[in-house]
């Protein structure tokens, strides 16, 4: 292994994303004490910045010294009263382990089937829902993108299922993949609360979890017996910074936050999204060419259903991922990941989400293609070509 990398290595995992330097500027300061009004100050603009990113008014914002699990964990704790249970939709690997850490804690969970490659079954949501006739479910837990197959699901889609059966569970969607990628409008799609992470689409290394409660979520919260400290929301919805943190506030991570923001501001969140979408597609062109010889192809089989995020590709018998993944890595510095759960040797993935341009992606996929080359993996030639023609285009 090569001591010095020169240059830059491409960091195409879907999480943690590569860190824009004003971000990185941003942390190189000293703590403050804890009085210091400057904390209270870099909390309050990440928590209006959040609000602006994920459509809300009405939301309050909380976060945690946490990663994605540990706001699915504030969650789980928050709205499942004793006695009730949760219903997660199939999306793949990551609604598999929130249904797994839900029922650790004691919580039963009913699941929709998960078919590869698909979305979310809304007609099988809607199925269990009717048939809950004395309303034990307290909630429904929604992947918008799951990382691990690279499909995203129809948020709004769910939130019409719900209504239609009159069903007053909690309506909450995991955003950890999808925010500052695609679309969301928490308000606007009824959505009640909205969990996330900062170490994907908002361009800060790993370590804070973030939810966003609405106030029938909070009600219900408030309500709830069930026995919890560090996650419990009703501590954490206070005016002061130990309060909000349960202990110290990360500052450094808070300093992060408050400049990708600040920079997802400054940029345009419509163009934000809108830039995701041209990348992913210029991915998704160079798949469709690489597809043509036979070894692999998109996982999701859907294309309107492809995340704007990542993008998973599924690989025939006898191709190795993992040496894919070290070739690539190793000799052309482009880091992606592999498949996970499931697809565990079955796939690789392609992140594009976060900090990045045209020439990143160009580069990336070129990355790719070399990688595929020394392994003598066959592909469509004419990857790159056609994801420059995508990315001409626009
Ligand atoms: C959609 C989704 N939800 C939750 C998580 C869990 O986040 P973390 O790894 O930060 O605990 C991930 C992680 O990749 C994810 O992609």
């Amino acid at each position: 292994m090569n001591p010095r990398i020169p240059g830059r290595r491409f960091l195409h995992s879907p999480g943690p994303t590569h860190v824009p330097e004003e971000v990185m500027d941003a942390m190189r300061r000293q703590p403050m004490d804890l009085a210091d009004v400057r904390v209270d100050q870099t909390i309050a603009a990440c928590e209006q910045g959040l609000r602006r990113v994920l459509k809300t008014e009405k939301s309050r914002v909380l976060m945690f010294s946490a990663n994605g699990h540990g706001a699915w964990e504030a969650t789980i704790a928050n709205v499942i009263p004793p006695g009730k249970k949760v219903l997660i939709p199939g999306t793949g690997h990551f609604s598999d382990s929130w249904a797994l850490q839900t029922e650790s804690l004691g919580f039963p969970v009913v699941r929709t089937p998960w078919v590869e490659g698909l979305p979310i079954d809304v007609q099988a949501v809607e199925q269990v829902l009717r048939e809950d006739r004395e309303h034990q479910i307290a909630a429904l837990f929604v992947i918008h993108t799951d990382t691990a197959s690279g499909v995203t699901s129809d948020v709004p889609a769910l939130r019409r299922t719900l209504d239609a059966c009159a069903h007053p569970a909690l309506f909450v969607v995991d955003v950890v993949a999808s925010l500052g990628a695609a679309p969301f409008e928490m308000d606007q799609w009824g959505v009640n609360v909205a969990v996330g992470a900062s170490q994907k689409g908002l361009m800060v290394p790993p370590g804070l979890g973030i939810v966003a409660v609405d106030d029938r979520a909070m009600a219900v919260a408030t309500a709830n017996p069930a026995p919890r400290f560090y996650w419990d929301w009703r501590l954490r919805d206070n005016s002061l910074s130990y309060r909000k943190f349960c202990g110290t506030a990360p500052q450094t991570l808070l300093a992060g936050l408050q400049a990708a923001l600040g920079l997802i501001e400054l940029e345009g969140l419509d163009q934000v999204h809108a830039r995701h979408r041209l990348l992913s597609s210029a991915v998704h062109a160079a798949v469709d060419a690489w597809s043509t010889a036979g070894a692999l192809d998109h996982f999701c089989t859907v294309p309107e259903a492809r995340s704007v995020s990542v993008t998973t590709i599924k690989i025939g018998p006898g191709i190795d991922p993992e040496a894919l993944r070290k070739v690539a890595r190793e000799r052309f510095q482009v880091s992606m990941a592999g498949g996970l759960g499931p697809l565990a040797g079955r796939a690789f993935r392609i992140g594009h989400l976060g900090d990045l341009n045209p020439a990143m992606i160009l580069g990336c996929l070129a990355g790719v293609e070399a990688a595929m080359t020394v392994l003598g993996i066959p592909f469509g030639r004419d990857g790159v070509a056609r994801a420059v023609a995508r990315l001409a285009a626009d």
